[in-house]
């Protein structure tokens, strides 16, 4: 009775149901591996706990943070930017602290869109970005993303008369773990400034990369017309912390800090000096922690292509793409995988339409557990040939 037509028009989580499937699998006495969402179990780096806990004990840090204090944070921010990507941005109007990537992008697309604007996005994508979109009354525009194209959008094949108020990206790409170069952003923001389009980078999984692959920032294409979303919950295992940044484009930061200062008054002081020692540590630190995920995919990449399951060994991101041979409704799939076998995964029809076909596992549990996880699936294939439920 009380919603409105915002709130009713946000999408809801399939989430909920393989939860509850879970549920189900451990009431049957099965043991769970629960592969479906994306929380880092790596822990903090122990100096930002550290900062954290001191915090708690200087009384300075109990009032309400103003924009001043956050310059700290925003100093830091920049910092990492600069040493990590070779990109400047100004702390005082380039940055700003966020309550997380999520928080932040919900907030700059009602900071920089009207009701009724487009806003093109990636097909398969994070969920909360349709939500966000529907909180701000916008149209969405579908950007196909397809294994041929390793999941990049071909921007060429939108239409001409398509002028979309933003373009939302993210890269390393969550569910597909694609990643995409430095030259991708320089073209995806020339496209964007020619039709009057905000280019909005998502980039929670910068640190989180493999081998010698290194994530660039979309703001190496400038910061005009730019603005790019960071993240501690994976690249600093801070995820309940609920903390972040967004930097670029000057006028969508502001526009951002003026939509925020009617919301929220910044994350706690504590918080944001734990933030700011951990954009501070030295980048081996965080080299350690991606090779946690690099030796689970590792795990886990070839036992799925011996069941026959098509799947590229992702560069980056803390997840596995995988087609299933023969597979039409993923989410009925997974759902019957949970109950018959324990193992829980993300079915691709919950990040969209082209997602169907595919499941998503997180790395979020050690190779053994991965290894048995893959064991199990290759028990339960009749499972999705067989009985109906
Ligand atoms: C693409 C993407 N964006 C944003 C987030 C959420 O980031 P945060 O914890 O900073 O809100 C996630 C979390 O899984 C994600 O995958």
């Amino acid at each position: 009775m009380w919603a409105s037509q915002r709130a009713g028009a946000v999408p809801g989580s399939i989430f909920g149901r393989m939860n509850a499937a879970a549920g189900r699998a451990r009431a049957a006495g099965l043991e769970v591996i629960d592969l479906s969402i994306g929380s880092s179990d790596q822990p903090p780096p122990e100096a930002a706990l550290a900062a954290l806990r001191e915090a708690t004990r200087d009384p300075d840090t109990y009032r309400y943070p103003l924009f001043s204090d956050t310059a700290p944070l925003r100093e830091a921010a920049a910092a990492y930017l600069a040493r990590r990507f070779g990109v400047t941005v100004d702390p005082d109007t380039e940055v700003l602290p966020l309550i997380g990537a999520q928080e932040g992008l919900a907030h700059l697309l009602l900071a920089v869109t009207d009701p009724g604007d487009t806003l093109l996005l990636p097909d398969p994508c994070y969920p909360p970005y349709l939500g966000a979109a529907a909180v701000a009354g916008l149209r969405t525009v579908p950007l196909p993303l397809r294994s041929e194209r390793g999941f990049l959008p071909d921007l060429d094949a939108v239409p001409g008369d398509l002028a979309p108020r933003a373009l939302l990206l993210n890269y390393p790409n969550n569910p597909t773990s694609a990643v995409a170069d430095g030259a991708f952003f320089t073209r995806a923001a020339a496209w964007c400034r020619a039709r009057g389009t905000l280019l909005i980078h998502d980039h929670p999984y910068a640190e989180l990369t493999f081998g010698g692959y290194r994530a660039p920032s979309a703001l190496g294409a400038g910061l005009e017309g730019v603005v790019e979303l960071h993240s501690l919950s994976k690249t600093h295992h801070l995820g309940g912390f609920r903390v972040g940044f967004a930097a670029g484009d000057a006028g969508a930061i502001a526009a951002l800090a003026r939509v925020k200062g009617a919301v929220d008054f910044h994350a706690y002081l504590g918080i944001q000096r734990a933030a700011t020692v951990a954009l501070g540590l030295p980048d081996a630190l965080g080299r350690a922690a991606a090779q946690t995920f690099e030796e689970r995919r590792d795990a886990l990449v070839p036992a799925l292509r011996e069941l026959g399951w098509e799947v590229a060994t992702p560069q980056a991101s803390m997840y596995v793409w995988a087609r299933v041979p023969g597979l039409e409704d993923s989410v009925a799939y997974a759902v019957r995988l949970a109950e018959d076998t324990g193992v829980v995964l993300s079915p691709g029809r919950a990040f969209g339409m082209l997602g169907e076909g595919f499941v998503r596992f997180a790395l979020v549990q050690p190779p053994i557990q991965l290894a048995e996880a893959a064991r199990r699936l290759g028990q339960g294939r009749s499972v999705r040939h067989g009985r109906q439920s």
